[in-house]
């Protein structure tokens, strides 16, 4: 009897970060030894950006964004096709991803937002912005968000949610720290399971 082959399917994540990357850096690390998941490129809008660092060490091709392109141009859509991603994955990635890249991969990109939406979501809540939201409001939970991109910031269905307790001795920095850990815990797991939902 002829034994039968299998084709291990190989899935391609693009990661688009525009800050130090510590999201990605940890992506990377939970895909290192998975031969079904390779990490084909980075992409960012700042060309000073620390991520551009991790991309180097680890011998990641890099596609640098320009503005005027981006939103004007072709949202360097060819680019970002050459890399035959199967997923798209905002890590810290600060532009509003343009209708066309949007409609490019529909229910292909994913986003994470440092907060629990819809608290806390829309233009200028990043980073440090939503930390201090929080806390200026009392909260006494916090968490984050990880939903598909749709054409409104923040806005996609969200796939996954996590929280967090906080105290009232808690700063926008020991909340952004807190964040940070659950993102670690749980971001690259939800890329893995949901690559597992998408069709071949
Ligand atoms: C993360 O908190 C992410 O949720 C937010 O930006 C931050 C990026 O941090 N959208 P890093 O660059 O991965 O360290």
């Amino acid at each position: 009897m002829q034994p039968k082959l299998f084709r291990l399917r190989t899935h391609h994540l693009l990661l688009f970060a525009s800050g130090t990357g510590s999201n990605v850096r940890n992506i990377i690390e939970f895909f290192r030894h998975d031969p079904a998941v390779h990490i084909t490129g980075i992409v960012s809008n700042k060309p000073d950006a620390g991520v551009l660092l991790i991309a180097e060490k680890e011998n990641i091709p890099v596609l640098l964004l320009e503005k005027e392109r981006f939103f004007r141009g072709d949202a360097f859509l060819p680019d970002i096709s050459k890399f035959n991603p199967s997923l798209l994955i905002l890590a810290g990635f600060l532009w509003k991803v343009p209708p066309a890249l949007v409609q490019a991969f529909p229910n292909r990109i994913l986003n994470i937002h440092p907060a629990l939406l819809p608290k806390y979501g829309g233009k200028g809540m990043y980073g440090r912005f939503v930390h201090e939201a929080v806390k200026a409001a009392g909260e006494t939970e916090s968490g984050i968000t990880i939903h598909l991109v749709d054409e409104q910031y923040d806005h996609g269905k969200t796939i996954f949610q996590a929280s967090v307790n906080l105290l009232p001795e808690d700063s926008p920095e020991s909340i952004a720290h807190k964040i940070h850990q659950l993102e670690y815990n749980h971001f690259p797991q939800v890329i893995r399971d949901y690559l597992q939902t998408l069709p071949a």
